[in-house]
């Protein structure tokens, strides 16, 4: 495969984008679109994101040590990019988006987003300064399942909830599964032939 070189840049794609809440010590909360973000640990449950310290959102993390990740779907597709590139400074992105504070279940103050299928909840550990970002390293309170997605089984169907991808600049919903987890090495099954 031919390649062209290009210079340093960010290019592991594709990303979730998500929609961060968090709180100031006044009791004052906002949402960012937030696509520079993962998990870094199983045992401790662990995610990170970063974000620019222009952000309005970013002493509200900082003052609080807390955040809600909130995964969005397509449905919340409009309110993602929104968040993203409007200010907390200037707007109430939760009236504008017409979307509802709920309570998180565990001891972070930062309001979930109820249309948000997963709420991630997190408490900050430790403070990365990289350069153009400052990484949040935090560890996972609780998280919150919307039981409209339980089956009847009693499993969460994630990839059911239309979640949403941001790749190279663009928000793509995700396709049809094409394998499990350790599917290629799993024996496949013989089927019996009729006598
Ligand atoms: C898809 C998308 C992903 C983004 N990812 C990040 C990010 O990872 N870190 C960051 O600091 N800003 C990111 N932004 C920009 C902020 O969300 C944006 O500047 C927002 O307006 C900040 O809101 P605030 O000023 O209310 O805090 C992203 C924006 C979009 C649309």
């Amino acid at each position: 495969m031919q390649k062209q070189i290009w210079k340093a840049g960010n290019m592991v794609y594709p990303l979730p984008a998500v929609m961060v809440s968090t709180a100031d010590t006044l009791g004052n909360d906002n949402i960012l679109t937030v696509a520079w973000t993962g998990t870094i640990c199983t045992n401790p449950a662990m995610v990170y994101i970063s974000v620019r310290p222009e952000r309005y959102s970013y002493h509200m993390l900082k003052e609080s040590g807390e955040f809600v990740i909130n995964l969005t779907t397509e449905k919340l597709a409009r309110a993602t990019d929104f968040c993203g590139v409007r200010s907390g400074r200037d707007i109430d992105k939760w009236k504008e988006m017409c979307l509802t504070r709920g309570k998180a279940q565990s001891l972070v103050y930062a309001p979930v987003i109820a249309e948000s299928p997963v709420n991630i909840e997190c408490k900050v550990t430790k403070v990365e300064e990289l350069g153009s970002h400052h990484m949040f390293l935090a560890k996972v309170q609780a998280v919150q399942v919307s039981e409209e997605h339980m089956n009847p089984n009693g499993k969460f169907e994630l990839n059911k909830t239309g979640l949403l991808a941001y790749s190279h600049g663009e928000y793509l919903r995700l396709g049809a599964s094409i394998g499990t987890f350790g599917y290629s090495v799993r024996k496949k099954q013989v089927k019996k032939k009729r006598k």
